[in-house]
């Protein structure tokens, strides 16, 4: 079961950010999928530790790519991420320490923050490098 599908859609010309944000959503889903089903083999702590992890590593790697390519917007969008992240590390803690369960809320904030992410602000981020002639290769 699936919380999204990867489409052409949410690609923003960049293909080593949309490959990214395909793995942020395959981790998106197998959270969905265990937390859901509760698939034995898995665990949730570690997943969503991954989930982190991959974050973190994704929005440096982007933020550097808007360095490169001096976009003006990059300050505000590492903002964004910075709150993402803060966000998803307090989840993180409540998920390994047994706080909290997580919950349909949380997933749906999930979900719905980087869905909405991609399409508006990175998007906006692949146009302008797009228009720069700044599109990276493969
Ligand atoms: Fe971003």
């Amino acid at each position: 079961m699936y919380l999204v599908t990867w489409s052409p859609h949410y690609s923003i010309g960049i293909d080593e950010i949309d490959g990214h944000h395909r793995h942020l959503i395959y981790l998106l889903n197998k959270i969905y999928d265990v937390f859901v089903n509760d698939t034995p083999g898995w665990d949730l702590a570690e997943i969503f530790t991954a989930l982190t992890d991959y974050t973190r590593y994704h929005f440096s790697a982007e933020e550097e790519l808007m360095r490169e390519c001096q976009y003006p917007d990059l300050a505000m969008h590492k903002i964004r991420h910075d709150q993402f992240v803060k966000r998803l590390e307090a989840m993180r803690e409540s998920c390994t320490s047994g706080k909290r369960q997580l919950s349909f809320e949380l997933l749906t904030f999930l979900n719905t923050w980087l869905l909405s992410h991609i399409l508006d602000a990175d998007a906006e981020f692949g146009k302008f490098s797009a228009a720069a002639g700044k599109r990276l290769p493969a």
